[in-house]
């Protein structure tokens, strides 16, 4: 089982509130300094190698080796230089004598029958996200059923990593986290669960139901999009039979049950243009592009020379976090002009994303294309049409008669609500495409015309296509 908390020297770590304290005194740590000092206490004495931090602390992420320096010098400041030594071009040790253990004060431990299994997965540093935080947390807190709800990329899963975490100590059966994402059937979502239970995984539905019957646990079905009816069926049956679990869903795909609570996440802020350096650090999508490219560059610093360019590219990106990190991962190579300069010319200059990602977090285009292939096909039709649009639009000019106007109502709400349209109620003509959205939807739009050119031509030759 793994510690509540370590204890070396004066110094005590508490794994669950991710807490450093001195003599009970609370010191200053980032969350990723934290975890390399979690990482380095469960194995105190030992070298642990610069891969193994690399993977435990930024994992599916590809960092340059000094961020590591970064963090450790970091430590070294708040527990004592000598406490962590450097074995030369091979990884860090921790010194100082630690033990581990899981009485009182950090997170309550799980009943046996319950493992708190599989593992919370540590959220990356987040930034801009502090009031979703806590307005998440809220509703984690009230409400049984809640699903956050946003485009791909836009930093879901993200946040209810850390919104789980926030709410573990609260749940007394702890809390499990289930990825759903590459389920397809309901019963590979039933097979999930069952398994982050540690029950087998052909275990029954009903079987799975009354197992968790009893528990006071939070339940993160992470990535829901293409299972959203299976998992609104199963969550519909808990909420009715385990009057003391809580659900947390990450979807792209509203469940639509009367019980849900939805929780929508729009992108990072992002400064207006000519916004003073200091001030435009305070917008979370600056915030987090500068520390992107910094852990990929140490050299790299925003000034007055490039803040323009900076601002520009959070603005071409909408703030939306997956398309700032692929940004970000450019820069060092190109400079922050280059990139903003090419970003017009189509998203492929937004790939290569790591390879321990999601393969739809490899590039903008595939993160695209997953949120489009979750429409149904009238919906994709409307998106193609919305390219050809100006920047902000109307109801009116969509283009419809009264007849078919409602029913392209309805289309277009189903695109707000996977925010593939942005909505702004206090504008005249209140619906946008993002920036990047436009060149994906134009590109659709291209691409839809040439088939039915060639169908066309095709039907002429007497071809048949489809
Ligand atoms: N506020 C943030 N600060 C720093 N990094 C972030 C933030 N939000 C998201 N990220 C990073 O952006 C990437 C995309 O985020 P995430 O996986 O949470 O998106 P998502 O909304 O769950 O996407 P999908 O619908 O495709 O599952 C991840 O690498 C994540 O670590
Ligand atoms: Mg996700």
């Amino acid at each position: 089982m793994t510690p509540a908390r370590f204890r070396f020297a004066a110094f005590e770590l508490q794994l669950g509130q991710r807490l450093l304290l001195r003599e009970g005194r609370l010191l200053p740590v980032t969350s990723r300094a934290f975890d390399v000092l979690a990482v380095l206490a469960a194995r105190a004495g030992e070298l642990v190698s610069k891969e193994e931090l690399l993977a435990a602390v930024w994992p599916g992420l590809v960092v340059e080796e000094n961020n590591i320096q970064v963090q450790i010098s970091q430590l070294r400041k708040l527990i004592g230089a000598a406490s962590i030594a450097t074995v030369s071009g091979r990884g860090y040790r921790l010194t100082l004598p630690c033990t581990g253990d899981n009485d009182a004060g950090a997170v309550p431990p799980a009943p046996a029958s319950v493992p708190r299994q599989p593992a919370l997965p540590l959220p990356p540093a987040l930034y801009g996200r502090d009031e979703d935080l806590s307005d998440l947390d809220e509703m984690v807190r009230s409400r049984r059923l809640v699903s956050v709800l946003g485009t791909s990329g836009v930093g879901k899963t993200a946040l209810a990593a850390a919104a789980a975490r926030r709410a573990l100590p609260r749940f007394t059966d702890g809390a499990a986290w289930v990825d759903v994402g590459t389920a397809l059937a309901p019963a590979d979502v039933v097979a999930a669960i069952a398994a982050a239970l540690h029950l087998a995984t052909d275990t029954p539905a009903a079987d799975v139901v009354a197992h968790l019957a009893a528990r006071r646990l939070l339940l993160v079905l992470d990535n829901a999009d293409r299972v959203s009816a299976a998992t609104a069926a199963l969550a519909a049956t808990l909420l009715a039979h385990a009057p003391r679990l809580h659900l947390l869903v990450t979807t792209q795909v509203r469940l639509n049950l009367l019980e849900e609570s939805v929780y929508r996440l729009a992108a990072l802020a992002v400064p207006t243009a000519g916004t003073p350096l200091a001030a435009a650090r305070t917008f979370g999508a600056l915030a987090m592009l500068e520390a992107r490219v910094v852990a990929l560059d140490h050299l790299f610093a925003l000034d007055e020379d490039n803040i323009a360019a900076a601002i520009g590219l959070c603005r071409k990106l909408d703030g939306l976090p997956l398309a700032l990190e692929l940004a970000a991962a450019r820069v060092p190579g190109l400079g922050l002009r280059t990139v903003l300069a090419h970003l017009n010319d189509g998203l492929g200059l937004l790939s290569g994303g790591s390879a321990g990602a999601a393969p739809r977090h490899r590039s903008l285009q595939a993160a695209l294309e997953w949120s489009y292939a979750l429409l149904a096909p009238e919906e994709q039709a409307l998106y193609r049409e919305l390219a050809a649009l100006p920047p902000w639009f109307g109801p009116d000019q969509l283009g419809v008669g009264p007849n078919r106007a409602l029913r392209r109502l309805d289309k277009l709400a189903a695109l707000v609500d996977r925010s593939l349209v942005v909505f702004d109620g206090g504008r005249a003509e209140p619906y946008a495409l993002t920036e990047t959205g436009r060149l994906f939807a134009s590109a659709k739009r291209r691409q839809a015309g040439s088939t039915d050119r060639r169908k066309k031509a095709g039907a002429s030759a007497g071809f048949r296509y489809d």
